[in-house]
């Protein structure tokens, strides 16, 4: 295969602010200066792969403005082919308007832009970069039934579908049944379970929903995914697979700076390592530590790590002493 990886998603400006703590409704709160990243859940993650030095290209859609040409630059910067970064007229590049607060965590609300123009037929015009990969990987950030359509042309490519529901959204069955992992945060695997919409024959909210993270992966497992990845913050994460007890990877301890993108620095590392043939929790304890670095930095894309900074980081991890 050409690529180990094709990210389908979207891509965007994060127009982000630091705050000591975010408003609450009606409120008004003073900030910092604003700074403007390229960011994205899709180009986010193709660019972390890119940059660990997986062949990586992107499908995704940007406006034909001044933030357009930040994101294909991003791209290029971090080594991820833009042949399938396509530019339109009629809307403006997606923008995430995030604020910081001072834990590291962040809220965000997405201006969905041009990603809401990325179509199931630009899918079918991309069929070569579906051919030529060996992993797919998929968020939630543009048009459902693309989705669908980028899903099912993987998996009939023969390629491995790696789905990341961000922001959490009701999944068909014929979706689940191709991802190989899904790999939720805790949110997005409580508002799964909690909705009873998604992939359940009897429409009752599960009630695994308020468990243990063994319990979530256990009951997302039973709607057809071929395996589940639940990441947990600083705790690591958990891999389940059908048939057998799920197995936790812990994270090393670090000091979170800004934690925007480490989701998508996770997957995006996780999809390239499946696609160099690594296990599913080899591929995990990998992908771990590329989102722990990624918090110790403020940006999304900024943040990721170069395949030299990472093998540093993580042989000091092995040592312990990160
Ligand atoms: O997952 C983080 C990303 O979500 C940000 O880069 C922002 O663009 C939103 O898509
Ligand atoms: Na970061």
């Amino acid at each position: 295969h050409e690529y180990d990886l094709l990210v389908v998603g979207s891509a965007n400006a994060d127009l982000v602010v630091h705050v000591d703590q975010r408003p609450a409704a009606g409120e008004t709160v003073l900030g910092s200066d604003l700074a403007i990243h390229p960011g994205g859940k899709g180009a986010n993650q193709a660019a972390a792969a890119a940059r660990l030095g997986a062949r990586t290209t992107l499908l995704a859609r940007v406006g034909n403005d001044a933030y357009g040409r930040m994101l294909s630059q991003a791209q290029r910067a971090a080594g991820a082919d833009t042949t399938g970064l396509l530019e339109g007229e009629d809307a403006p590049t997606g923008v995430a308007l995030i604020t910081v607060d001072a834990a590291g965590d962040n809220s965000i609300v997405v201006s969905s832009g041009a990603n809401a123009r990325l179509t199931p037929e630009d899918v079918t015009e991309a069929r070569r970069l579906f051919e030529a990969a060996t992993v797919v990987s998929l968020q939630l950030e543009i048009p459902r039934e693309t989705v669908e359509a980028a899903a099912h042309t993987a998996a009939a490519s023969g390629a491995r579908v790696v789905l990341n529901p961000s922001p959490p959204a009701p999944l068909p069955g014929s979706v689940l049944a191709v991802c190989d992992p899904l790999v939720v945060n805790e949110h997005e695997a409580r508002r799964l379970l909690e909705d009873p919409a998604d992939g359940r024959v009897d429409g009752r909210v599960d009630d695994r929903a308020t468990g243990r993270p063994e319990e979530w992966a256990e009951a997302l497992l039973e709607r057809g995914p071929r395996s589940v990845v639940v990441t947990l913050g600083a705790e690591g994460a958990l891999v389940a697979t059908p048939g057998s007890a799920a197995v936790r990877v812990p994270s090393p301890s670090v000091t979170a700076v800004d934690t925007t993108g480490a989701g998508d620095a996770f997957t995006g590392a996780l999809g390239w390592r499946l696609g160099r043939g690594d296990g599913l929790v080899d591929a995990v304890r990998y992908a771990v530590r590329v989102g722990s670095f990624a918090v110790t930095r403020a940006g999304a894309q900024e943040s990721y790590p170069g395949a030299e900074e990472f093998e540093k980081f993580s042989g000091n991890c092995e040592k312990g002493a990160t």
